[in-house]
């Protein structure tokens, strides 16, 4: 199990070692912080046998389960694993903290920067959470960091609220703006590779069109306003957008198929490994010197679930 270390304002979180085991002995000490789990954690042998259970734990890189520090001190847990409750695919958070450190909102720090490692570090495109109907504490908690209510059922054996984190389009790109020579020239480019990977057309004006894909748009303008005539990619300035492009062989297809909707290949010599042994991508300049790179999933990129 591998978790990087996540650090907060006032916390550090950390992967869990067997040296944690006795304080994790000490946060489960008062019955209530295990009184909505199945297992009695306040009986020390209890939860030793969780903690191991949990330093077992072989899930997805970067997902497993992280001590609380804070000054040092060990006083909660958390983690982020594929849910056994309801599918491998989807992966559920969970927090504990001693209730000597209750209150201060602590928990909520510690649980914000797990889901932020979720949807920056590991692209995660949802986070789940299984409250307990009673559970108030925690009800609010989820609250606080902006989970959907989407249901409830029966859970890790009592009734549950199913709640869900969604990343935000805070601090992602708004949108592109590239100034071309040639709206048509540029549509025809553009246009047809975006489609292909999903984009949808989003606006389109007199001298501009834009498409979109989640929270981002990218925009082709022949600005009344523009200065010159060619975009010169070796000039300060853009050199190249690189969109994710699927698994090898489509961006292999899709490399051949630009040559009919206005790209050329670069670097042709050295396709499809230009940019390093393991790195697999087509890199394309159309009429007017813009340059795209269709980047490959990774194989070694390893996926929950
Ligand atoms: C769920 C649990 C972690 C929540 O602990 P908590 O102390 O309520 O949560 P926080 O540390 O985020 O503190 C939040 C409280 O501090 C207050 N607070 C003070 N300063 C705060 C700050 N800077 N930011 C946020 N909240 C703050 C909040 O108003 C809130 O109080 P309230 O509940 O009266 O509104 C804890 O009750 C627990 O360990 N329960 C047992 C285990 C469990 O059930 N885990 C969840 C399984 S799904």
């Amino acid at each position: 199990m591998t978790v990087p270390d996540l650090r907060t304002a006032r916390l550090r979180l950390r992967g869990l070692e067997p040296t944690d085991t006795e304080a994790i002995v000490r946060v489960f000490a008062d019955p209530d912080t295990s009184r909505f789990l199945a297992a009695d954690l306040s009986d020390p042998d209890q939860c030793r046998a969780s903690v191991e259970r949990r330093l077992a734990y072989t899930g997805p890189d970067g997902t497993g389960h992280w001590v609380v520090e804070r000054d040092g001190v060990v006083i909660g847990l958390a983690h982020l694993r594929p849910s056994a409750e309801l599918s491998g695919d989807l992966v559920e958070i969970g927090y504990f903290l001693d209730p000597a450190h209750g209150g201060q909102g602590l928990a909520t720090e510690a649980a914000a920067a797990l889901l932020r490692h979720a949807f920056t570090a590991l692209g995660l495109p949802a986070v789940w959470a299984l409250v307990h109907e009673s559970n108030v504490a925690s009800r609010k908690l989820v609250r606080r960091l902006g989970f959907t209510d989407v249901g409830g059922g029966e859970h890790y054996g009592g009734p549950h609220r199913v709640l869900v984190a969604l990343p935000t389009a805070l601090g992602q790109w708004h949108h592109v703006e590239l100034w071309v020579p040639d709206l048509a020239r540029a549509e025809e480019s553009f246009g047809w590779l975006l489609t292909e990977l999903g984009w949808q057309e989003h606006q389109r004006r007199r001298d501009g069109v834009s498409w979109k894909l989640g929270v981002g748009y990218l925009v082709v303008q022949q600005s009344p306003a523009l200065t010159g005539a060619t975009h010169d990619r070796r000039a300060p300035g853009l050199n190249h957008l690189a969109l994710h492009a699927g698994p090898p062989e489509r961006v292999d297809q899709l490399a051949d198929a630009a040559l009919a909707h206005g790209w050329r290949p670069l670097f042709a010599d050295r396709y499809p490994h230009t940019g390093g042994p393991d790195h697999h991508a087509a890199y394309l300049e159309n009429a007017d010197g813009f340059e795209i790179e269709l980047v490959a999933e990774s194989p070694r990129v390893t996926r929950p679930g």
